[in-house]
């Protein structure tokens, strides 16, 4: 549901006073406890049991779980306590996976205030955590019983917050290819226009729908969504030191380099490759990799938890609003690709 700040707090209420929990849990982070919590009545109740995460992707540890079932216990909550989670997608991450595992199982509403979030983590039922390295490991499929997002939070995010959220969207768009794809031409507007917003989430959210509707757990159609990730994480790990190289900018630049390899591997043409980067660059910087690095982003592109035995699994957009799954590749043809690609850098002293 997109609400504004007016009907959130009586939607939130009206589900309180139906549903009549006994304890009311709320999670949300730093940045969000200081700017969208204040905005919600539910703040204003002295009862409720309010629990703050480092923002980012720094709460989704099992230390944090075990800190928050803990104060859960200390608090009494039951069955019937509700989780109510005010954040981006960590913070909907952690406190589904919590609440879908503390006594098997607790009540749980989704307030996203990212762009992200709205778009993609609040949607589809993934929860989880990132344990030894990897990123959402430990994880259950669990839906919210309710998810209220507030297109008046979107003026509270950074521009790297805005340009995440604009990732998927971009995603959504190429693999939809019918009126999100028309509603991006433009890039990005003002948060003021807000009846475009209104639109654009609503679209987003209707067509992510359709895929994990039919494909809850992941076994079939829904793997078209991890398009422009598989080099994105990889992206993503390769950098994790640089806070310039956000998740949105490694999702945008996977995307394109995935959308070169499988023109490379004759699963695409050259007009869409065309299409898909006039799509990303007037928006996002190139991000590439050097020959020294090629090993190291061959190996982070193997890790991820879709790949066995030295094939990695890609999603291809063969062209706009068509795109398969399930393709491999060997990885010595990634490292190919990769070589090929990589910037030219003289020595290794030039990059240090
Ligand atoms: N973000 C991709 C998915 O939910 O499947």
């Amino acid at each position: 549901m997109i609400v504004k700040t007016d009907t959130i707090n009586s939607r939130l209420e009206n589900w309180l006073n139906t549903h009549q929990p006994d304890k009311v849990v709320v999670v949300t982070s730093e940045s969000s406890f200081k700017l969208c919590l204040p905005k919600l009545s539910i703040h204003k109740k002295l009862d409720n049991v309010v629990y703050r995460l480092p923002d980012g992707d720094d709460a989704k540890t099992i230390e944090f779980c075990q800190d928050f079932w803990s104060v859960m216990m200390r608090n009494d909550a039951n069955r019937k306590s509700v989780i109510i989670a005010v954040g981006g997608g960590a913070v909907l991450d952690f406190s589904g996976f919590c609440a879908s595992v503390f006594m098997r199982g607790l009540a749980c509403i989704y307030v996203p205030t990212t762009l992200l979030s709205m778009v993609d983590g609040s949607e589809g039922g993934k929860t989880g955590i990132n344990f030894y390295g990897t990123k959402n490991i430990i994880g259950t499929f669990s839906e919210p019983n309710l998810v209220l997002r507030n297109i008046e939070f979107l003026t509270t995010l950074t521009k790297n917050e805005i340009f995440s959220g604009w990732a998927e969207i971009l995603k959504h768009g190429i693999l939809e290819g019918g009126e999100i794809f028309k509603q991006i031409q433009g890039g990005i507007k003002p948060f003021s226009d807000e009846d475009y917003w209104i639109n654009l989430i609503r679209l987003n959210i209707e067509f992510k729908k359709s895929i994990t509707s039919a494909d809850f757990k992941e076994k079939g159609q829904r793997k078209l969504l991890n398009l422009g990730h598989t080099f994105g994480h990889g992206l993503e790990a390769l950098f994790f030191e640089d806070p310039n190289i956000t998740h949105g900018k490694a999702v945008a630049n996977g995307i394109y380099w995935e959308t070169l390899l499988a023109l490379e591997l004759g699963f695409t043409n050259e007009e869409n490759l065309r299409i898909v980067e006039n799509l990303i660059f007037p928006l996002y910087p190139k991000i590439g990799w050097n020959k020294f690095q090629v090993e190291e982003i061959g190996n982070l592109l193997m890790h991820d938890k879709k790949n066995e035995n030295g094939w990695i699994h890609f999603t291809f957009s063969k062209q706009i609003g068509a795109a398969e799954y399930n393709i491999e590749v060997a990885k010595q043809r990634i490292l190919h690709f990769l070589d090929k690609h990589a910037e030219d850098v003289e020595s290794i002293e030039d990059i240090l």
